[in-house]
């Protein structure tokens, strides 16, 4: 629907989609993908304009950690920055194929080609997305290891979707996971918060998974930042394909809305 109308025109991206780690993986489990629940969330987003982030989940946040890579300190570990690229194109590859079983076409753009060695985002970035996506393709990034003065630096899917959505100011910011949305409780799926305001973000995420590059309070943290922009951010499950797709096209959906008040 939106990609043949799509096709040619300069259209709004209707969202920056990001696939968490949590949810596209058993974090506990290294190299396993959860590739039916994935297989259906693209299936349920098909027809849909968006832009993909995808996280790191069992194949880059375990490597990483083995050789101290984070996104906390610059490395220089030629084995631990390798080895962690060459596991996150891995889960890039398994990610984009399901795209495409989905009919999607998935065009990979690698975090480099969108931050300089200054985190600072490439002139000309804009364009190229626009290409992409205005052709009826999918842009496609992943949290990934990038050249930075010093060494080189994790930078998380999270914080590339709020690249993402500073560059395309798309009508939603949507953080898939493996929960409902964002809980008052995080063991009880029933707590579920489904409003809440860019400053209250804050008093949530207590616990959870601390991996390489902060977990779900860093999370909060850039949503924030994505308010800040004018986006609405959604958090949904990715095993509800019907809260995702319309927490997507911008209606009432099962799951958590952060306002922007922009
Ligand atoms: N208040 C909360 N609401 C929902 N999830 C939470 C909360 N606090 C911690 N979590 C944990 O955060 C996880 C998702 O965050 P994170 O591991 O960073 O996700 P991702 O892998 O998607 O980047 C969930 O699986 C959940 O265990
Ligand atoms: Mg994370």
């Amino acid at each position: 629907m939106f990609g043949a109308r799509g096709r040619g025109q300069n259209m709004v991206v209707l969202a920056v989609v990001k696939f968490g780690g949590s949810f596209i993986s058993e974090k506990s489990r290294k190299f396993s993908v959860r590739k039916r629940a994935v297989q259906a969330a693209f299936q349920a987003l098909s027809n849909t304009r968006f832009v993909l982030v995808h996280g790191g989940g069992s194949f880059g946040h375990p490597v990483a950690s083995e050789y101290g890579l984070s996104g906390m300190n610059t490395s220089t570990s030629r084995k631990g920055v390798w080895e962690t690229r060459s596991a996150m194109q891995r889960l890039n590859d398994i990610i984009c194929q399901a795209m495409a079983k989905s009919g999607l076409k998935p065009y990979v753009v690698p975090g480099v080609a969108i931050l300089d060695t200054e985190l600072r985002v490439r002139p000309g970035i804009k364009d190229t997305l626009d290409i992409i996506s205005n052709s009826g393709l999918t842009p496609v990034s992943y949290g990934d290891v990038l050249p930075v003065v010093g060494g080189f630096r994790i930078v998380s899917g999270d914080y590339l979707s709020l690249t993402l959505c500073s560059l395309m100011q798309p009508r939603r910011m949507v953080f898939v996971l493996d929960k409902p949305g964002i809980l008052k409780d995080p063991q009880d799926d029933e707590s579920l918060v489904r409003r809440v305001e860019p400053d209250e973000l804050e008093s949530f995420g207590h616990g959870g998974s601390h991996d390489v590059t902060g977990g779900f309070k860093y999370k909060l943290k850039i949503a924030k930042e994505i308010a800040g922009l004018g986006v609405e951010t959604a958090f949904v499950s990715g095993f509800n394909g019907d809260a995702l797709i319309k927490s997507v096209l911008g209606g009432p959906f099962k799951g958590t809305l952060v306002v922007s008040k922009k």
